[in-house]
């Protein structure tokens, strides 16, 4: 199956077209292109290695859906719901370490999830959240792990750009 065949029903729903709007890495990068670039990555590591057609599926709709979290997590909102947990639970209930779980429980609610999914979206912050157990999962914090450095690596350069032409113009 082509990447458009197995993610077209996501990639048109209007609550992951909302992700637009999402800033992500800083710089011009939304969630919704580091959600789609980790997709294509996933699938592209997938046959790579040689994954059975329905894992390839699998694991490429859970990158697709793996930071399908659905909060601000810099809004006034979430500071305050992290207020309600002390000390070391304040830590552990962190955006990163809790993110995972949350995207898990709401594309399970909405797209329907397997098992090997739900653990694989769970798990996409490794080693900040439980190790992967399954290939999916691995395949996932991998190429997550693959687009954030390219990103990060990005939003650097368009500092500096910016940087740059605020000297010269
Ligand atoms: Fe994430
Ligand atoms: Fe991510």
């Amino acid at each position: 199956m082509s990447f458009q065949e197995i993610t077209q029903d996501i990639i048109n729903h209007p609550l992951f077209i909302e992700l637009q709007d999402v800033q992500h890495h800083g710089g011009e990068n939304s969630l919704y292109m580091h959600s789609v670039d980790t997709a294509k990555c996933a699938y592209k590591l997938a046959q790579k290695f040689h994954m059975p057609e329905e894992r390839v599926c699998s694991v490429t709709r859970a990158a697709l859906l793996h930071d399908f979290f659905g909060y601000k997590w810099r809004s006034a909102q979430h500071k305050r719901y992290k207020k309600y947990y002390k000390g070391w639970k304040r830590v552990t209930h962190m955006h990163a370490f809790i993110h995972g779980a949350h995207a898990a429980h709401r594309a399970n609610r909405i797209f329907g999830l397997n098992e090997r999914q739900k653990a694989a979206i769970t798990c996409h912050m490794f080693p900040l959240a439980p190790m992967p157990t399954n290939s999916e999962a691995w395949v996932l914090t991998l190429a997550d792990k693959i687009v954030a450095s390219k990103e990060v690596g990005e939003t650097v350069g368009w500092h500096i750009r910016k940087m740059y032409h605020k000297v010269i113009d």
